[in-house]
């Protein structure tokens, strides 16, 4: 799929420019194993990056001018990095965001125009705005010169997504598009930034199980969340829910009213559950893993409250599978995707029997990806 993807991009520049490419730029989507709703709490996230990605077909200018065409959307962007950058629509959006960051942050940029096409589906929880971003900030950071650090550059995808989107997500997703490693995911600190790479074992493999539903009001509901979350630290006297741990808050969550207690709670148990589940994964206990990521599931479920009927058939279909060792909603919720950690011998068996139950219980068709866990954000010569 990827080097399909590659070569088509590249091969629609030569139809449009008349040249080749000097670059193609990629960045990947991603999967969350465990740890959500935690990032913006300064917690801990367990991603990994999935062979899904953005990919940009390339070459620089002199000049100040961005040229994109996006295959996806049939559509072009087209503007002037070195003049006032103004707002658009839809894709383009993200494109620009990343620019108004990067020039916001001191770099002075060169234009370029450019491919893109990706396969990360979209508006599914798979990241593939953040995909987008990162693609985009790899082809400036190129164009221009910027070197390439790739907890900056999330940070300033992040800032984009947050200031010139008006989406106000956490680090995650830009950090695991930007940084992730093969074979792995990682264990990432969203205060500190640090991340770990843990190898997902071999005999297990990660499926990506998309109930084919969507909700139009993830992000007033995302913002309404995370601000409880702030309220929530605010009374116990602390900059994140991070610090909290069970001691104080088994003193203290008495005086929570109901509702912003059972979201606290969620946060303080995921950002437990999430590095057990790294060391766990790191000894290769999948079996933990899995008790791990149900758990994860129950408190979105009952305590965050950001699942819905189709994740929980999906997840508890998933696990009645024999070769299924946990289950989970994964990424925001209201809709999208579950994941699955299963054993790698049953993994087409599983895809394809969860698929025809899900698809019998509900009445939609769910997409299914097995997923191998990929490297972060790249460019290369053409
Ligand atoms: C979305 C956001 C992330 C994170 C998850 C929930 O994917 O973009 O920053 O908060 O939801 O874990």
């Amino acid at each position: 799929m990827s080097d399909a993807l590659r070569a088509r991009v590249v091969n629609e520049f030569h139809t449009r420019f008349g040249a080749a490419p000097e670059f193609v730029a990629r960045a990947p989507g991603r999967v969350n194993l465990i740890g959500d709703h935690t990032d913006y709490n300064d917690g801990f996230v367990l991603p990994m990056a999935i062979d899904r990605a953005v990919w940009i077909a390339f070459r620089s200018r002199t000049d100040g001018e961005v040229v994109v065409h996006s295959l996806d959307f049939g559509d072009v962007a087209e503007f002037d990095v070195q003049g006032e950058l103004s707002h658009s629509t839809g894709w383009q959006e993200y494109v620009r965001g990343v620019a108004w960051a990067l020039a916001d942050a001191g770099s002075t940029l060169h234009g370029w125009e450019g491919v893109a096409a990706g396969d990360v589906p979209l508006g599914a929880g798979l990241s593939s705005s953040a995909a987008l971003e990162l693609a985009t900030a790899r082809v400036f950071a190129s164009a221009s010169s910027v070197p390439w650090a790739a907890p900056r550059m999330a940070l300033l995808a992040q800032r984009a997504e947050n200031r010139w989107v008006g989406v106000n997500c956490g680090i995650m997703d830009q950090l695991i598009s930007a940084a992730g490693v093969a074979g792995h995911a990682l264990l990432i600190d969203c205060r500190s930034l640090a991340t770990r790479a843990v190898v997902v074992p071999h005999d297990a493999a990660v499926v990506v199980l998309d109930t084919a539903t969507r909700r139009g009001l993830v992000d007033s509901e995302y913002n309404e969340r995370r601000e409880r979350c702030e309220a929530a630290a605010r009374y116990f006297g602390v900059k994140a829910l991070r610090d909290v741990d069970d001691t104080m808050f088994n003193a203290r969550a008495d005086g929570l009213d109901d509702v912003t207690r059972r979201r606290a709670r969620h946060v303080i148990g995921e950002n437990l559950r999430t590095r057990l589940a790294a060391a766990a994964l790191e000894r290769g206990d999948v079996k933990t893993v899995g008790r791990l990521m149900d758990e994860s599931h129950a408190s979105l479920r009952d305590d965050f409250a950001v699942s819905r009927r189709e994740l929980d058939v999906m997840v508890t279909i998933a696990r009645e599978h024999d070769g299924c060792y946990g289950a989970r909603m994964t990424g925001a919720g209201f809709g999208g995707c579950a994941v699955a950690l299963v054993r790698r011998d049953a993994a087409d068996a599983f895809a394809r029997d969860t698929a025809q139950r899900y698809e019998r219980a509900v009445g939609l068709v769910p997409a299914v990806y097995v997923c191998a866990a990929s490297a972060g954000a790249s460019v290369e010569p053409a």
